[in-house]
């Protein structure tokens, strides 16, 4: 006897063949999933493909709703939770006055466990479903997010954050310790159930090049093999002026920021760079020929007055990018509204982000960057079903707009432009609902 879940809604995804997108969309759908082990088993046209299955049992109809994959955030700081909002100042600024006061009381293992399941409840009820995130030095404070992560079951990725100069002495680790913590928590942690890792140095600016090369060690005692995932590597590049020419005095020796990177050895198709808005030809063809992936996190950028991101120039060197909400950098956990500042930001620059483009790279190319396609990013048979329940009718303004469109496409633009968690009505993980508005 089946033991399937069956949700039967209007539903989008995008899928993706020979780097080709295809929207695909069933205003009359029927989403099946695999009780016991959470994932998709089909998906398509209600009156298509209901007669394969007995739908008369676990059947739910949802209306006026959209189903679509979870968001997947690429580049968030879970212990920047209360720095979100933070007044009048640019990155290395806020960094000393706002950001390093605050991540120094991760040290305390129940305050990291209070903010990583705040955080985590706030990811959930906007919808995002995954997240690559940044914890704080201390080990605790790993433990503490991937504890919360487990007990909800859900897919993340994190990593203590590698420090060992120009930040307070309290956060501050040596590139021996921040090498055996690390490795400590990868064997803890990476690839436990639905957990990853990421080797984590902050940024060049607050690791020498002795902490960078531990860096790289870790990326390659951890590599991709035998069908297993390697662990992931997040760091900060090209996000503010004063950013890049303090890390031109720190390393002469490199042709340039990236290349600071490149010469230790930590770029590759597992390393994720966030920001890289202030990218020179040369770094955007390097960072091509390496496979190195980007997170563009639009809200920040403009939050903390940091530059615009070029899109563009990203996807005609053929590089994989994503956005992210950069939170507490960014001012918005809802990924809807990162994809309304993304638009703006294109617009700056005389370019059109196309809404079924956004939605991938809040999804699918999410997915791809974190190395995941293959188990999350859309609703393919095989995939996890972390999915969620957008409600059409969540504001009058939406509704209305809804109602005129005469296209998929017009309501996804309705939808980034308008949106925010007010349209999250249900969150399924591994087919379970885990919220209801
Ligand atoms: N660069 C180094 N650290 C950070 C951080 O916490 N946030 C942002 N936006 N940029 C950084
Ligand atoms: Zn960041």
């Amino acid at each position: 006897m089946s033991n399937n879940s069956y949700f039967r809604s209007s539903i989008y995804h995008c899928v993706e063949r020979s780097a080709s997108l295809t929207p695909v969309y069933f205003e009359d759908g029927l989403l099946v999933v695999d009780i016991d082990s959470g994932k998709i088993i089909d998906v398509g046209n209600f009156s298509d493909i209901e007669s394969g299955y007995d739908v008369s049992s676990n059947l739910i109809h949802f209306k006026d709703r959209l189903i679509m994959s979870g968001f997947v955030d690429t580049h968030v700081h879970y212990p920047q939770y209360k720095v979100i909002a933070s007044y009048g100042t640019s990155l290395l600024e806020w960094l000393n006055q706002y950001t390093f006061v605050e991540e120094q009381r991760f040290a305390d293992e129940d305050y990291a466990d209070h903010i990583a399941n705040l955080f985590l409840d706030e990811l959930i009820k906007n919808g995002t479903t995954t997240a690559m995130t940044f914890c704080a030095s201390f080990k605790q404070s790993v433990d503490a997010f991937f504890n919360a992560s487990q007990q909800r079951n859900l897919r993340m990725v994190a990593g203590k954050v590698m420090m060992d100069r120009n930040a307070p002495e309290m956060l501050c680790d040596s590139s021996e310790d921040s090498y055996i913590d690390s490795k400590e928590l990868i064997e803890k942690w990476h690839n436990n159930g639905r957990l990853r890792y990421a080797v984590t140095p902050r940024f060049a600016i607050t690791s020498s090049k002795s902490q960078l090369e531990q860096a790289s060690k870790l990326l390659s005692e951890y590599p991709d093999e035998d069908g297993q995932k390697g662990v992931l590597l997040q760091t900060h590049l090209n996000e503010n002026d004063e950013e890049i020419g303090w890390v031109k005095e720190l390393f002469p020796d490199s042709d340039n920021y990236f290349g600071v990177y490149d010469d230790l050895r930590i770029t590759g198709s597992n390393s994720v760079f966030g920001h890289c808005i202030h990218n020179t030809d040369d770094e955007y063809l390097k960072m091509a020929e390496t496979g190195s992936k980007v997170s563009l996190c639009p809200r920040s950028n403009l939050f903390l007055g940091s530059g615009l991101f070029e899109l563009e120039k990203l996807e005609s060197y053929g590089i994989d990018v994503s956005l992210a909400s950069d939170v507490g950098g960014g001012d918005s956990f809802s990924m809807f509204q990162v994809m309304n500042e993304a638009y703006k930001v294109s617009r700056m620059n005389d370019f059109n982000l196309d809404p079924v483009k956004a939605f991938y790279l809040t999804t699918l190319g999410a997915a791809k960057v974190l190395n995941m396609d293959d188990s999350i990013g859309n609703l393919e048979p095989g995939k996890e079903a972390d999915f969620i329940v957008i409600d059409l009718n969540a504001t009058e303004i939406i509704s209305q707009k809804n109602k005129i469109s005469s296209s998929i496409k017009e309501t996804l633009f309705n939808l980034m432009t308008l949106g925010d968690d007010r349209l999250i009505d249900e969150v399924y993980i591994m087919g379970q609902r885990t919220y209801k508005k």
